[in-house]
């Protein structure tokens, strides 16, 4: 990976790009940003028919990623993560953004949602939480005992947020 380049004043180029193939920077990213991170061959399993990996960059470094299930006219978000380094500055939200932007279509002059989007997120997740019910994401459910815990036998409960076609 090439070193990040220094532009004048603050600016930082961050771009949103489709990613056709596995990095481990993704793997980087997972292991440091998740409670219980995914193993390095779940998100290489991601890269087949169906599923879409954009990347979040700075300048040119790998910050985040989302990964969607798009299937049945349904997209599933199945997991979103920006590096520690870079959480709580608006990536996650450019993330979130592009993500309801790629589901929507033109209608009379505005963007709409074409396609409903689910997720599901652990209930102590609460800087997720709170982001996806910025982007007008709606509780439909739990799933109890859903989410594995660090160093314990117990589990989390999971909650299901969507956002409906508009
Ligand atoms: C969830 C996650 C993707 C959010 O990414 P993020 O880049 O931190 O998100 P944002 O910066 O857009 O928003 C997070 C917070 O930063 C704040 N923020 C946004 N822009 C900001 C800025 N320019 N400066 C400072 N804070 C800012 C937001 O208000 C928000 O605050 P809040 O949580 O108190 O409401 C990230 O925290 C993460 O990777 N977590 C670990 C993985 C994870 O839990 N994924 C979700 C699984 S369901």
């Amino acid at each position: 990976m090439a070193a990040a380049k220094t532009l004048p004043g603050a600016i930082k180029l961050v771009i949103l790009r489709p990613l056709y193939s596995y990095t481990p920077e993704l793997n980087n990213i997972e292991q440091a940003a998740h409670l219980v991170p995914w193993k390095e061959s779940a998100l290489q399993g991601c890269f087949g028919p169906s599923y879409r990996v954009v990347g979040l960059f700075i300048q040119d470094i790998l910050a985040g990623f989302y990964i969607v299930h798009d299937i049945a006219g349904e997209q599933t978000l199945m997991n979103i993560a920006i590096h520690p380094d870079y959480q709580g500055q608006g990536f996650g939200s450019e993330l979130l953004g592009d993500l309801l932007t790629r589901a929507s279509r033109w209608h009379e002059g505005q963007l709409i949602l074409a396609a409903p989007v689910y997720l599901e997120v652990r209930e102590s997740n609460i800087s997720a939480i709170r982001l996806y019910e910025r982007y007008g994401f709606k509780k439909l459910g739990a799933r109890a005992n859903y989410y594995p815990l660090p160093n314990t036998t117990d589990m989390e409960t999971g909650l299901v947020y969507g956002r409906a076609i508009e």
